[in-house]
């Protein structure tokens, strides 16, 4: 059967697990070849290795904060498949502690991975699709979090808020070359970046159900339904967040009932 992304080819970055591992299912399913990237080739190849479909899939290694590691990402991938198509800003991390006292290191490594990560796939992505010159869509996953302040999250909050106005920037500047560019900012999806805040800071899943309208958490293939939708490129949007938050956002004060 004929997929929307038959043809296309798709990195998506942090793919090894979480949202990222559902984000590449869900573009293979409609028929992309996909590239997996953790920063451990052997969490790479058994992430490949679980993809249902039969497109391509090529499991590579690579930090995002490695410019070079991701250029070299792209060139293995055109190497494989012939072009580059799609590219997923997903690898992203979260540190949590108090602004007056969380490490200088600890601050510089969110920023490293969560903004300046992003920046460098979406550029060794737009020089390819500007050499290309077949346009494409680059799609960063930012959060609900961008565009909140928060207790002990200045870090992450920070750099998400970073992703979505660098969004917006490259979207305006690389418009002439019909790249699209947009993000995906989740609310709270229930994967291992969730377990980790719980481990570290005791916050309570029953306290994000109750402050969520729909009363539960977000899935990482609603997610993934966001960014496939995206991918397809058939929406006339760039510059623009999306926010799968079951309502988070929207939600002022008061009582939900
Ligand atoms: N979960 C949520 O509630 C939520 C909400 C909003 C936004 N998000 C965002 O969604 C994205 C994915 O989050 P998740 O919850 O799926 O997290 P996760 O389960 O912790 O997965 C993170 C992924 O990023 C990879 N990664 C981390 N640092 C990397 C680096 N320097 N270079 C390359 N890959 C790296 C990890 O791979 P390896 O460990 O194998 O290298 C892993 O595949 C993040 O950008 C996060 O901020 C999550």
């Amino acid at each position: 059967m004929a997929g929307s992304l038959d043809e296309k080819t798709a990195v998506v970055t942090g793919s090894s697990n979480g949202i990222g591992f559902a984000i590449a299912q869900h573009l293979a399913t409609e028929g992309a070849n996909v590239v997996i990237n953790s920063r451990s080739q052997t969490r790479a190849q058994e992430a490949a290795e679980e993809i249902d479909c039969s497109s391509g899939v090529l499991p590579i290694e690579a930090d995002v904060t490695d410019y070079s590691s991701l250029r070299s990402l792209a060139e293995q991938t055109v190497d494989e498949f012939g072009s580059l198509d799609i590219w997923v800003n997903n690898a992203g991390i979260n540190i949590r502690g108090p602004a007056e006292d969380i490490s200088l290191d600890d601050w510089q490594t969110v920023l490293d991975v969560n903004l300046s990560g992003t920046f460098y796939g979406a550029r060794v992505a737009g020089n390819r699709m500007i050499e290309q010159g077949t346009g494409g869509n680059i799609i960063n996953i930012s959060s609900m979090m961008g565009e909140q302040g928060q207790t002990g999250r200045t870090p992450y909050n920070t750099s998400k808020g970073g992703v979505n106005n660098l969004t917006r920037c490259l979207a305006v500047e690389w418009a002439e070359h019909d790249i699209q560019v947009n993000a995906v900012a989740p609310g709270y999806i229930q994967t291992d970046m969730v377990d980790d805040a719980q481990d570290q800071i005791g916050f309570e899943k029953q306290d994000v159900v109750d402050r969520t309208p729909l009363g539960r958490f977000g899935t990482v293939d609603e997610v993934a339904n966001c960014v496939a939708f995206l991918a397809e490129g058939a929406h006339f949007m760039t510059g623009e967040i999306l926010h799968p938050d079951g309502g988070w956002l929207a939600f002022g004060w008061g009582s939900k009932e």
